[in-house]
């Protein structure tokens, strides 16, 4: 099954999106972005400044505002979100918190997917979610239980679930979370490594500068006071630049006020980022 409907359409378009809970005001006001074929998007920005937010509005799980959505071409949201199934099945998801299964062993967990929305044989699924395991070095451990692996075999195991709609697009959030820096590196490099073998587009939500640095080749840096992106670009690139103040400090882990070239935090700026990890 391929999970592309249009080879033409970019895996992700964004239109125009505002990001709003309930009645609150706007988190993220009209933002524009584009994730294309096999490369690995970073989605940036410091603690509550909407990231997992329009995450949630990208892969379905809470309604936009306004705006639109388009995976591989097709209207997520449109007809009262009556894509949304069509759409589910082309992108995988590996959520903050890793979310497997815990009463089922890594073979059930990835062969889940597949049980619910193929009508593949059981031998088949079986063969496949095997092939996901090893795909992300995880042959041997098929029938381990959740609990009994460490913290970044249960992550790689999670991207073996994503990866089993056989999905042109991947989105994480905050992989490293919880992760030794060795470990993080290491998913990293699994994460490069799927996008270089398989051609997958990976959405990846981060404030993880050296995770950006190592494998991210585009971004947008999100920022609450402007409710909207602040910069778009190869963060090596960006890291350079040394205007606006806030996309400085981000890349280079300075506080607001030095990037301004003021004092610390008695240097008078009315405006404070939100915190930069
Ligand atoms: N379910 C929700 N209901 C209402 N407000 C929310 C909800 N989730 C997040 N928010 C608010 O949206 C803002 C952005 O949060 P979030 O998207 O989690 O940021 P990030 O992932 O960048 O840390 C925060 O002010 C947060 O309090
Ligand atoms: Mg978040």
């Amino acid at each position: 099954m391929s999970g592309t409907f249009d080879g033409q359409a970019p895996p992700v378009e964004v239109r125009d999106l505002t990001v709003a809970y309930g009645e609150a005001p706007p988190i993220l006001e009209k933002i524009n972005f584009r994730i294309r074929a096999g490369e690995i998007f970073g989605i940036l920005g410091g603690s509550g400044s909407g990231k997992s937010s329009v995450l949630r509005n990208v892969i379905g799980l809470v309604r936009p505002r306004a705006g639109r959505v388009f995976i591989f071409g097709q209207d997520l949201w449109a007809d009262d979100g009556g894509h949304l199934n069509d759409c589910r099945r082309c992108f995988g998801v590996m959520y903050q918190a890793g979310a497997l299964f815990g009463s089922m062993n890594l073979l059930e967990n990835v062969s889940m997917p597949m049980r619910e929305f193929t009508d593949m044989s059981a031998e088949a699924i079986e063969t496949a979610a095997r092939l996901k395991l090893s795909l992300v070095g995880l042959s041997g451990y098929e029938y381990y239980m959740p609990a009994r692996i460490s913290g970044g075999m249960q992550k790689r195991a999670a991207i073996a679930r994503a990866l089993a709609l056989d999905p042109g697009l991947i989105f994480l959030d905050e992989p490293s979370a919880g992760l030794d820096p060795i470990t993080s590196a290491g998913l990293d490099q699994l994460i490069k490594t799927l996008a270089k073998n398989l051609g997958l587009a990976f959405g990846v939500v981060t404030h993880e500068l050296g995770s950006v640095m190592n494998i991210v080749d585009r971004a947008i840096l999100l920022d609450k006071e402007i409710k909207g992106i602040v910069a778009e670009g190869d963060p090596r690139e960006l890291a350079r630049r040394s205007e606006p103040p806030y996309v400085a400090a981000f890349f280079n882990r300075q506080s607001l006020e030095k990037a301004k070239g003021e004092g610390p935090a008695e240097g008078g700026s009315k405006r404070r980022p939100g915190r930069i990890e």
